[in-house]
């Protein structure tokens, strides 16, 4: 098979970059080593910046997105028994939308198969070669028979487990990683949303966050140990520990009921700078991850999608300055976003190994943000997202 550019991975980096590219006349063919169902059947967060709603408006894959999305003005700080609100629509003019990162994931596959995109899913064995040259290939095992796509360029869009980034000889892959003392136990309820707006809460008994899919599916989160197993957790004991950990009004409003989904995900901040080598551009979590605490993953995503599509749309007419300039572009903006992710989660959660005079110290950050209009726009400004 031929293409211009081979795009590994049919998340959400995968696919708005085929679909952008598509927009634009350039031929891709798209693999995925799951199944589409499989892919759909991931629960992921779904706060989405400016910047990405501007791209599924350039992708043309929107229209669900505007009906169904909630757009959000603003965000809930819960400060032990204490909460005040962060005025995104005042301090900025602009806003988030809550929309699942599973609808996007759904509107983009949907998108690709109405174009007749080719898409080939459950590929094993997928590997790449040739990246130096003018004319990669990527091989794998598609239906029991061995396949090779020839293309222009190849997009790293697998994930922080792919292939593509280990693609890159590990010498000259320069990766820098912060694991953090603790994990995310999150919870999925057929419940009311506590608030009409998120709320990320810091108390003495650790983090929480109460979000949302829509108005009767609710997303709550609190911080465990590391050492936690979900069957450590029954529904009662979750409950009881978000109630703990969220300001006495929005307790008292809290609805409880059965979990649907239950999990622990680690928290980890990661950047390989390298995220180019020869062909291959990486792209979102391939190169990069992020504590969920700012809910920049799949924005970070959004953001190096926004300038390899360009990149690549220059280059496919013969330009390949912004191809060259791919990598620096990109990594500044990551790292904007590594910094706040970090930030937020400083900020909000409690560290082993914290003195008293450190927790006295978050706590005047907090009081600081509550008391600040400076500090709330700088918030803002990071959490709606900074312009491409
Ligand atoms: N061959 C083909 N596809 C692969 C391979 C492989 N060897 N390895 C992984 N993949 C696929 C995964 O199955 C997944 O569907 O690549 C896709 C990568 O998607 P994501 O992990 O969602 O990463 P990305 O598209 O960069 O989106 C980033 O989505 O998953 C969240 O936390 C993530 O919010 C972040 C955002
Ligand atoms: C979610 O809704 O799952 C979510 C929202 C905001 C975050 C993280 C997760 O920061």
């Amino acid at each position: 098979m031929r293409t211009q550019v081979c795009i590994i991975g049919g998340g959400p980096a995968g696919l708005l970059l085929g679909q952008l590219l598509h927009r634009r006349g350039i031929e891709t063919i798209l693999i995925e080593r799951k199944s589409r169902d499989y892919v759909l059947s991931r629960i992921r967060a779904g706060v989405l910046e400016r910047g990405f709603v501007g791209l599924m408006e350039e992708a043309g894959v929107a229209g669900r997105l505007h009906r169904e999305g909630y757009p959000h003005d603003g965000v809930m700080i819960g400060a032990g028994a204490e909460m005040f609100r962060i005025d995104f629509a005042k301090l900025t003019g602009h806003r988030v939308t809550v929309y699942g990162q599973t609808e996007v994931t759904r509107d983009l596959y949907e998108a690709r198969e109405a174009a007749g995109l080719p898409t080939l899913h459950e590929v094993d064995e997928v590997a790449l070669q040739g990246l130096e040259g003018a004319s990669p290939t990527v091989t794998f095992l598609h239906e029991g028979e061995r396949k090779t796509i020839r293309c222009d360029y190849v997009a790293g869009c697998d994930g922080f487990h792919g292939p593509s980034r280990q693609a890159i000889p590990e010498e000259k892959r320069r990766e820098v990683e912060k694991v953090y003392p603790f994990g995310w136990l999150g919870i999925l309820s057929e419940t009311p949303p506590v608030h009409e707006e998120l709320i990320y809460s810091s108390s003495k008994e650790g983090f929480a966050l109460c979000s949302m899919r829509n108005e009767t599916l609710s997303r709550y989160y609190v911080q465990v140990p590391m050492s936690d197993r979900v069957e450590d957790w029954s529904d009662a004991r979750f409950w009881a520990a978000l109630r703990a950990r969220i300001p006495a009004g929005a307790a008292d409003a809290l609805v409880t009921g059965p979990s649907i989904e239950k999990s622990i995900a680690p928290l980890r901040s990661f950047v390989c700078e390298t995220m180019r080598w020869g062909r291959l551009f990486l792209c979102g979590d391939a190169a990069h991850i992020v504590p969920p605490t700012g809910a920049k993953g799949l924005n970070t995503a959004a953001s190096d999608v926004y300038y390899l599509y360009e990149a690549l749309a220059a280059a496919c007419t013969g330009d390949e300055a912004a191809l060259d300039a791919y990598a620096e572009k990109a990594l500044a903006r990551v790292w904007k976003t590594q910094r706040f992710s970090w930030w937020m989660t400083q900020l909000l959660h409690h560290f082993p190994e914290q003195t008293a005079y450190d927790r006295r110290v978050q706590a005047a950050e907090l009081t600081f943000l509550a008391e600040s209009e400076a500090a709330q726009k700088a918030l803002a400004e990071q959490y709606v997202g900074l312009p491409y």
